[in-house]
């Protein structure tokens, strides 16, 4: 089966084909982050008008790039939500009149569960059960997985998500948008330069005797650094290194938390801030010393991409009783 995966919530244009038997045939992105860099944050408006610019350029891009055309298609997977109403439109519109026209199935991918089935793309894949690491800019969520679609949510955030709390701090940093890449990077320099630490933030709710996350307090301990010190590069990669440490020891302790609890031995990090390297090297050597693995999806399919969507609805159209979850009670969304 053919399945062309279509992702627009947010601020990424992305398509893949992915094929039930041959894996990921191709696939293309187009970003928006410069776009939106010169307002400081996503414009909603701006998202929706690029979608449409760019979503069949990208689709036509994909068959040319995989050999292959329209006719060929099975199925098509589009992101249903969360995100933002326009932006979501746009794709779901596309995916609809595509499939309208080719007389073929259209099916309405959970966009958390494209992040969370991601890592079974790459080899070595988890298999089924696994605990889950969401951490992307909107959600932070510990999930027991049992199979498709058998999601037992453990824990979240009560504030901030990760990648929201990465991106804030990154601003009263002026680091500019989206800032967590370039908060890590800033981390990382000031790290490899082997300066002595200057600050220890708090690890917020590590000791809760739960799976729940807050990380709203971290960014409002960096303002008071800010305010206190005079900001020279070298200072804000000091603010930089302590901020990442407190959210990436958190993370680590929570899953590994997670993974005693369940008594599960894989754990799936999934979602943007999964690219972050010094959680992932933090994950990998603690997983390892307690005989777990963690599973990371490639770079490019950690932030939001057509290949996890192409993948979901795939996986879903293979076991069609699934077909009807209504997952944003099990995602806790709350939009
Ligand atoms: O999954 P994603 O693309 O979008 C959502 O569905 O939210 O995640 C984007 C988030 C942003 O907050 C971004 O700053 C963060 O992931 N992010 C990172 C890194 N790369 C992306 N945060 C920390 N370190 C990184 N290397
Ligand atoms: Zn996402």
């Amino acid at each position: 089966m053919l399945v062309l995966g279509i992702e627009t919530s947010c601020d990424e244009t992305g398509v893949a084909l992915y094929h039930t038997k041959q894996g990921l045939l191709s696939h293309a992105l187009h970003s928006q982050t410069q776009m939106h860099g010169e307002y400081g944050g996503v414009v909603p408006e701006l998202a929706s008008r690029d979608h449409i610019r760019r979503v069949l350029p990208l689709i036509r891009q994909t068959f040319s790039a995989a050999g292959l055309r329209l006719r060929d298609l099975d199925a098509i997977a589009y992101t249903q939500g969360p995100g933002l109403a326009g932006a979501l439109l746009v794709g779901a519109s596309i995916a609809s009149a595509l499939g309208f026209a080719l007389e073929i199935p259209v099916l309405g991918v959970h966009h958390l569960e494209g992040h969370l089935l991601s890592p079974l793309l790459s080899s070595p894949a988890p298999a089924f059960p696994f605990v889950a690491l969401l951490v992307s800019g909107g959600h932070t969520q510990l999930m027991e997985v049992n199979g498709l679609g058998q999601y037992k949510l453990l824990g979240e955030t009560v504030d901030d998500a990760a990648g929201e709390a990465f991106d804030k701090t990154a601003k009263l940093l002026g680091l500019g948008y989206p800032g967590g890449p370039a908060l890590s990077r800033l981390a990382e320099e000031f790290s490899m330069a082997g300066k002595p630490r200057r600050f220890e933030l708090p690890r917020p709710m590590l000791h809760s005797g739960n799976f729940n996350f807050s990380f709203s307090g971290l960014k409002t301990a960096v303002l008071t650094l800010v305010n206190k010190h005079e900001m020279t590069q070298e200072t804000r990669g000091a603010i930089a290194l302590a901020f990442q440490e407190a959210v990436v020891d958190v993370l680590t302790e929570k899953s590994l938390g997670a993974l005693a609890k369940t008594g599960l031995t894989q754990l799936v990090v999934a979602g943007g801030v999964g690219a972050n390297r010094q959680l992932r090297a933090s994950l990998s050597l603690r997983a390892e010393k307690m005989g777990a693995t963690v599973f990371y999806p490639e770079l490019e399919f950690c932030t939001d991409n057509g290949a996890m969507i192409a993948f979901a609805g795939a996986m879903r159209l293979q076991s069609l009783e699934n077909l009807d979850q209504n997952l944003d009670k099990t995602f806790t969304v709350k939009a």
